[in-house]
């Protein structure tokens, strides 16, 4: 009996195999914001799509833009979202056999959360929203993804934003804000909606992997990576000057109230020593060690860092 449904359960498993097989997948589609946008880059140097793509060989069709939420019906900033904009020059692209995308030897990504959840969004309460709209935006991008014929995805969760200079208790007046505020405040807030957003997002995708046949859907624990880089830094970064998780190497500070910024700013080899580009974005090697962990992942290797729900 017991050897009867261990047979079963592997033959249903050889049939609905977990993840891409390796050697699968040969297209990298990116969504998101300024974290993954590869011209507007967050990081001011090569974004992490253009490392994750050169390193596994696949190419590469970024859609994601710099200032971007998921939606602006959500969460409206004067920036192009994933919703509104993104998709819709995705879906007029392959509309129009511009691109042609085979679903088995595609894959998509979405980073996002950053924007909404922040400054001039659900942190000072300018939009009349919640991080559960939030969430729902984000699986809504897999499912209106997959009704049109995708089928991989990897879904890369929010940063734990609380470790920024921009939402840290010890920040400072900066490019990205510089009125007073609560410091402490905001990152006990901020810490609250990344985590419960990411837990959201993550039973959502749970119930709708068994719903979409032939789907394979990542988690990409973002959180879990940057924060084991924060507490490890040696193991990831290998710049030539002291490691430095808690400032950046592009740091500007603002006088209270706003005007001329009073920039310190790190060069060549020195900037890999950084877990944080600024006060919001994260380094070049940070988002090498991203680019590094998604190819192992989309190459159908392992990555510590994901998990395939189907
Ligand atoms: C956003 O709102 C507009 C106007 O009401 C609507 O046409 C559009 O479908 C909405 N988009 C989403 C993604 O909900
Ligand atoms: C946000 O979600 C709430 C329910 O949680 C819903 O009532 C509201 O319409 C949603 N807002 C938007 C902008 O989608
Ligand atoms: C398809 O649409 C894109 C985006 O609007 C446009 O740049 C491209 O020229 C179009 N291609 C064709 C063949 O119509
Ligand atoms: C700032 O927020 C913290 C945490 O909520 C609180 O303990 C502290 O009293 C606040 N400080 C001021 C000046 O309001
Ligand atoms: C740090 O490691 C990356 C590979 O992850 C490499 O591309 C980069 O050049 C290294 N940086 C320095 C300063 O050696
Ligand atoms: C980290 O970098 C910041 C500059 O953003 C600097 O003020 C701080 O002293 C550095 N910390 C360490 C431990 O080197
Ligand atoms: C980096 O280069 C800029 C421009 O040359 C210079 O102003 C700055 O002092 C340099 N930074 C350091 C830490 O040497
Ligand atoms: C999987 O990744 C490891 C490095 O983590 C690498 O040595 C190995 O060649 C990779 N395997 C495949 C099939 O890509």
């Amino acid at each position: 009996m017991l050897f009867a449904s261990l047979l079963c359960a592997i033959a249903v498993s050889g049939v609905h195999a977990v993840g891409v097989r390796p050697g699968q997948i040969k297209n990298l589609v990116t969504f998101g914001d300024s974290y993954t946008d590869i011209v507007a880059t967050g990081d001011q140097g090569t974004a992490w799509p253009v490392y994750a793509a050169g390193y596994s060989k696949t190419a590469l069709h970024p859609f994601a833009r710099s200032g971007a939420t998921c939606s602006n019906n959500i969460t409206f900033r004067p920036f192009p979202p994933v919703f509104g904009n993104q998709l819709p020059l995705y879906f007029t692209e392959t509309g129009n056999g511009s691109l042609q995308l085979p679903a088995d030897e595609t894959i998509y990504t979405l980073w996002i959360g950053t924007n909404d959840l922040g400054v001039d969004s659900l942190t000072t309460g300018s939009n009349g929203a919640s991080v559960v709209n939030v969430s729902e935006c984000m699986v809504d991008w897999v499912r209106v993804l997959y009704e049109s014929g995708a089928r991989n995805f990897i879904m890369q969760n929010m940063i734990p934003l609380e470790l920024t200079i921009l939402y840290s208790a010890n920040t400072y007046p900066n490019r990205y804000w510089a009125d007073p505020h609560n410091a402490s405040d905001w990152s006990i807030l901020m810490r609250e909606m990344v985590l419960s957003g990411n837990m959201l997002t993550k039973l959502m995708l749970q119930a709708l992997a068994p719903t979409l046949p032939g789907s394979h859907i990542a988690i990409f624990d973002s959180h879990s990576l940057i924060q084991d880089m924060f507490d490890h830094p040696a193991l990831y970064l290998n710049g030539t000057a002291p490691l430095n998780v808690t400032g950046c190497w592009n740091s500007c500070v603002a006088p209270v109230g706003g005007g001329d910024l009073t920039c310190t700013v790190q060069n060549g080899t020195a900037r890999d020593s950084y877990l944080w580009t600024d006060e919001l974005h994260p380094s070049e090697q940070t988002d090498r060690i991203v680019a590094r962990e998604i190819a192992l992942t989309l190459e159908g290797n392992t990555s510590k860092w994901a998990t395939w729900l189907n």
